[in-house]
């Protein structure tokens, strides 16, 4: 006996079937016209790495590992205290970085004060 439920697993199966009959690739023109093209960016991952010693370094650990490793970090030259409070905000509002308000004087002010 054929009720609704057997009905709604029998038509996917057939649109699969009819699908698969009907010559699933598609056109061999339009896949060399195709072009694959990167959406992400490759940032350093280096997890086990941790920012050197300084004020509130647990902080910077805690808040600036999550994306990309502390070399990110460590290979922009000396930059003011104002700077910093751009590249964090950037990381904040651009990359969603889930950082609290709290947390972000702690590390501007690790950030600023390491490389002297
Ligand atoms: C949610 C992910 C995420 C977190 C968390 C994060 N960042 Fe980033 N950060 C990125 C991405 C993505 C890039 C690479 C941007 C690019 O290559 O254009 C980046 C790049 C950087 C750069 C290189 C310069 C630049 O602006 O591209 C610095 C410096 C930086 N991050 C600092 C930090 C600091 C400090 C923290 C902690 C407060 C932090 N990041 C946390 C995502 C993150």
């Amino acid at each position: 006996m054929t009720g609704p439920k057997s009905g709604l697993i029998a038509l996917p199966a057939l649109a699969v079937m009819l699908f698969v009959l009907g010559g699933a690739s598609p056109p061999a023109k339009l896949l060399r016209n195709l072009k694959l093209t990167s959406v992400s960016v490759d940032v350093p991952q280096d997890f086990e790495q941790l920012f050197p010693e300084g004020p509130d370094v647990e902080s910077v650990n805690t808040n600036c590992r999550a994306c990309h490793s502390p070399s990110m970090v460590m290979v922009q030259p000396r930059l003011s205290k104002a700077v910093w409070e751009k590249e964090v905000a950037k990381m904040i509002t651009t990359y969603h970085a889930p950082i609290p308000e709290g947390e972000v004087p702690k590390i501007v002010n690790y950030l600023s004060s390491i490389k002297n």
